[in-house]
């Protein structure tokens, strides 16, 4: 069976990314996106411009809040497999604008759920956080380490999503996989992430923020292995006849130092950065590093692209994007 794929939140960094790939891999791709104004909407746009050149995908403006608009959707296309993205994202944002994740991550999930129930589709795939690991002792995070302490709500948004979709596993054999996603960065970028912020900064000869005095570390992990993987796993899992209800992290395992990533991006624009250092924030996790030999046994894939590598892909496509 071929499936009728639904990518939620494709005119987003990694729907559009592994849209992208499924496209050109001669699939066809039904997509739905608000197009909420989080960040600069024509970056949406010019995601979904690229996406339009195929024949094979097929777009439309949705809000997952909008439960009966969704099931009209999903019915009219006889949706059978979805990979859900859509999410308010953003660790800082979650401080000061808590209720819109419950909406948008939470409700919107939940009503997915449910139509998936109604409409019996059985698989899905969907984006979890490395954030859920929250305040976790351990340095490296596996996935079957207890996951109990978030200390933000947009951490504890993708937690319960964990937990839903393992509840609808249990109670309707609703197979799933949740992805823990480690800071990913790339072309097409989210302009309110760190690369974004200090690239801009960098370019643009303007002062930027650099929390825990720079010693913050992230486990970045370049966009094209995000979405080889994610590829990957949807040609195994829609494929197979077992149950699953599974939680795979997709991080390169590599960590960087913050100061490290800016003298890169500022070593590939050769411009010195203005730094002001501040102290850690609330909210903010001092660390991040995965262990993804669970993806890599699951797929024999996992990410790769060094840091200096992806960086100077990212800078190459800013700059000529921004001219
Ligand atoms: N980029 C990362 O580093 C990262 C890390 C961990 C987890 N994630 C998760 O991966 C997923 C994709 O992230 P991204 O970086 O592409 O984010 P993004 O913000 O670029 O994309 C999300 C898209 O979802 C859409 N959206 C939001 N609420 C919606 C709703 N109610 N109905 C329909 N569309 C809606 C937005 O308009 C946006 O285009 C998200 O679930 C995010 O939480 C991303």
């Amino acid at each position: 069976m071929k499936e009728n794929i639904l990518i939620t939140g494709v005119a987003g960094f990694i729907g559009f990314s592994l849209a992208r790939k499924f496209l050109e891999n001669n699939y066809k791709i039904y997509g739905i996106d608000n197009l909420n104004n989080y960040y600069d909407k024509k970056l949406k746009f010019n995601r979904l411009k690229i996406l339009k050149k195929k024949k094979s995908f097929y777009f439309k403006k949705l809000d997952l809040k909008n439960y009966k608009d969704l099931e009209k959707y999903i019915k009219k296309y006889k949706i059978n497999f979805i990979i859900h993205l859509a999410a308010q994202a953003g660790v800082r944002y979650s401080l000061k604008n808590p209720h819109t994740y419950i909406d948008n991550n939470i409700t919107a999930f939940l009503n997915i759920l449910e139509i998936m129930k109604k409409r019996k589709i059985k698989k899905i795939i969907y984006a979890s956080s490395s954030s859920v690991y929250g305040k976790i002792k351990n340095k490296i995070f596996s996935e079957s380490l207890d996951t109990s302490s978030q200390i933000n709500i947009y951490a504890v948004s993708k937690k319960t999503n964990e937990l839903m979709a393992h509840a609808y596993h249990d109670l309707y054999k609703i197979n799933s996989i949740g992805l823990r996603f480690f800071t990913v960065y790339g072309p097409y970028g989210r302009p309110d992430m760190s690369l974004y912020i200090f690239a801009d900064g960098i370019r643009n000869l303007k002062k930027f923020e650099l929390f825990n005095n720079g010693k913050m570390v992230r486990d970045f992990t370049y966009i094209d292995d995000v979405v080889t993987s994610v590829f990957k796993l949807f040609k195994k899992f829609s494929i197979s006849k077992k149950k699953t209800c599974n939680i795979f992290n997709i991080g390169t395992s590599s960590p960087v130092r913050l100061k490290k990533y800016v003298k890169l991006i500022s070593d590939n624009l050769n411009k010195k950065p203005k730094i002001v250092l501040k102290e850690l924030q609330k909210g903010d996790v001092k660390s991040t590093i995965s262990n993804s030999s669970k993806l890599y046994k699951y797929i024999n894939f996992k990410p790769i692209t060094k840091v200096d590598e992806g960086i100077k892909k990212f800078v190459t496509w800013f700059t000529v994007y921004y001219k």
